[in-house]
């Protein structure tokens, strides 16, 4: 996700630009842009960096300079550097665009420009808007009766025909050099707001951009497009069908807003899910070919399939997504896999022979420890490849290819959304190399179809924050916590542990259910909370054995359970369910709980949720 600034009125547009982007530098911060159309046509000024990056190498504005769009970047696809910021322009020099999104379909609407001569200059995707709207307006303007105009201008109309061509999302604040008075926007899955001033208009991702100026605004809806003019602002469907939007007041305060109404970013990263893990699958799984489409790896996929042996190394909420991969690949693809803690790896002279492959895993991709690991296995002749949500960061550069989460930005300390993408990120090439190496199309359909409702099973279990929450507060008072959970629920239960520990300081221990019985079960007394991930699954009737030996030892019974299980119903002091998941795919779903059980525990005991003590976002020291 990122942020996109336009402003149309009588003021110069260059200040309220990039005051309008600091308010959204928040949603992505690795490049900055601004448009402005001048006397000589369209003047663009990006640089890589901070938006204070961007204002040390803007010009003066022209003083008729009352039109423009910014940007600011979170890279999907693409470095993080100049070349790649926003806004994008055309080859003509006519058309510039910013855009929030992922363009899932970029590759071949690429390939079919370049051969129609078009010349690319950036590795983005979303050069392709830019340069398929410059394509459609040069076409439109040299042949005009060809395309059925019916008085449509040619810059709106070049628009529309290119929104038709693209799968997957944008938001889009669009200018033209012809047009010195128009801006138009249009939404598909990202979100674009029109600010409505007096005489001026303020085209924004979201209101943090627009309240200063104004709070009146009209929410464009998927597929709806504005074209806004001196005289006013016309909406229509990208189809050109009028549609009707009213006015309404923008009623949060900015810090609301750039919370997106939530009340500290963990929680709304928690809710993201859903569209973070749309976006990091979205393009990737083919239906039709049984495939999984994973762009970064592609030219290591045969080796890949011909892997002897897997080795993830991550540290903390990333080492459990390794845990989780452990069983993905062994049951999906049975190659033999561990995960390593990186700061062990690194150290411990480790054997890697031919065949082997490490998968280092990292949200920020910074991690001195999981990057000094990286380095450690190139050494000793290892293929190296990245799972990370930061493009062009450290440990992505320093692998030999990778996998982006697309997960957005993650600005909690506590790892959440992130973590939920990379184990998706692992799923999807679990599938992938069983279906090179053993399972069948069938088998290969079934996952995919079952991965690709996995966001939606996540928002079943967010209508259920509330509860979660009550379940916190009557266990508020303890200062010790059990997590447990059976094969790939294990690391589940490990996750939630960390989640509970780093934000609300009560010190929590995540265990193979099983391994209750050798030790930690000495700890259970006087209302001990144990959280039990118990969901459907071949160990089912063993963790209600574990369950019923906390019960009988004076413990508070918390489960995560799978909806419509009247059993733990009766022995559970608290229950929490999922929707029926495949064993393999329920660590997506069954963290969701956890995650929620952690962020009110904390709140509850005052903490700052996004900022808790001694910690930080990216651990970059040893
Ligand atoms: C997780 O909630 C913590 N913030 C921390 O354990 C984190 O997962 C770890 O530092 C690894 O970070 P990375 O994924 O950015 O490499
Ligand atoms: N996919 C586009 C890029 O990588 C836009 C990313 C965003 O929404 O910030 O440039």
């Amino acid at each position: 996700m990122c942020g996109i600034v336009a402003y149309l009125g009588k003021k110069m547009a260059q200040p309220i630009l990039i005051e309008g982007l600091k308010r959204l530098e928040y949603r992505g911060y690795d490049s900055a842009g601004v448009a402005l159309l001048g006397c000589d046509g369209i003047k663009i000024t990006k640089t890589k960096g901070r938006i204070s990056a961007l204002e040390q190498i803007l010009e003066k504005p022209e003083a008729n300079a009352v039109f423009g769009i910014g940007h600011t970047r979170w890279a999907t696809h693409g470095a993080p550097n100049t070349v790649n910021a926003h806004p994008h322009i055309d080859c003509t020099g006519k058309i510039a665009i910013a855009h929030n999104g992922i363009i899932e379909n970029y590759n071949t609407l690429k390939k079919w420009l370049k051969n129609e001569g078009i010349e690319f200059i950036t590795e983005t995707d979303s050069e392709v808007i830019a340069q398929m709207i410059g394509y459609f307006y040069a076409k439109v303007i040299a042949n005009p009766d060809d395309f059925g105009l019916n008085g449509q201008n040619k810059f709106e109309w070049a628009i529309q025909r290119t929104l038709r061509e693209l799968h997957g999302t944008f938001g889009l604040a669009i200018i033209c050099s012809d047009y010195p008075n128009m801006l138009i926007g249009a939404r598909k899955g990202s979100p674009l707001i029109l600010g409505v001033g007096d005489n001026e208009y303020i085209l924004a991702s979201d209101a943090a951009a627009i309240v200063e100026h104004t709070t009146s605004a009209i929410y464009l809806a998927d597929n709806e497009m504005v074209t806004i003019g001196s005289d006013g602002f016309r909406t229509t469907t990208i189809n050109n069908i009028a549609v009707t939007k009213d006015v309404e007041p923008i009623e949060f305060s900015l810090e609301q807003i750039e919370l997106g109404g939530f009340k500290h970013h963990m929680l709304k990263e928690i809710f993201e899910q859903p569209e973070a893990l749309g976006n990091c699958m979205g393009g990737r799984i083919d239906k039709q070919e049984h495939r999984i489409k994973l762009g970064g790896i592609e030219k290591y996929l045969r080796e890949l399939t011909r892997t002897k042996r897997l080795i993830f190394t991550a540290c903390g909420t990333a080492f459990h997504a390794g845990l989780v991969g452990e069983y993905l690949f062994e049951q999906l693809a049975r190659i033999p896999a561990e995960t390593e803690y990186a700061s062990e790896f690194r150290y411990r002279n480790p054997i890697i022979e031919d065949g082997t492959v490490v998968i280092s895993i990292s949200q920020s991709g910074e991690t001195l420890d999981t990057l000094a690991a990286v380095e450690e296995a190139k050494e000793r002749g290892a293929t190296v490849f990245g799972v990370v949500n930061v493009v062009g960061s450290t440990i992505a550069r320093a692998t030999d290819a990778g996998i982006y989460l697309h997960a957005g930005p993650e600005i909690g300390v506590a790892s959440t959304k992130a973590f939920t993408a990379q184990v998706a990120v692992l799923t999807m090439l679990a599938i992938e190399l069983g279906r090179r190496r053993l399972i069948s199309a069938e088998m290969a359909d079934k996952y995919l179809c079952e991965l690709s409702l996995i966001p939606e099973k996540i928002k079943k279990v967010l209508e259920q924050s509330d509860h979660i929450r009550e379940i916190a507060k009557a266990n508020i008072e303890k200062n010790n916590w059990l997590f447990l959970g059976r094969g790939v629920n294990y690391p589940v239960a490990l996750e939630g542990a960390l989640k509970l520990k780093e934000i609300s300081y009560i010190h929590a221990e995540g265990l193979p259910a099983a391994e209750m019985k050798h030790g930690p079960i000495a700890l259970i007394a006087d209302g001990m909370p144990a959280v039990f991930i118990a969901t459907s699954g071949a160990q089912y009737d063993k963790i209600m054995g574990n369950i019923s030996e906390v019960k009988a030892r004076g413990g508070k019974v918390i489960v995560v359970a799978t909806e419509g299980d009247q059993q733990i119903q009766k022995c559970a002091d608290h229950v929490i369910t999922i929707p029926d998941t495949p064993d393999l795919l329920q660590p997506m779903v069954a963290v969701v709980p956890l995650q929620l059980l952690a962020y009110h525990a904390a709140v509850l005991r005052g903490h700052d949720v996004d900022k808790p003590r001694n910690l930080a976002k990216s651990v970059t020291v040893e």
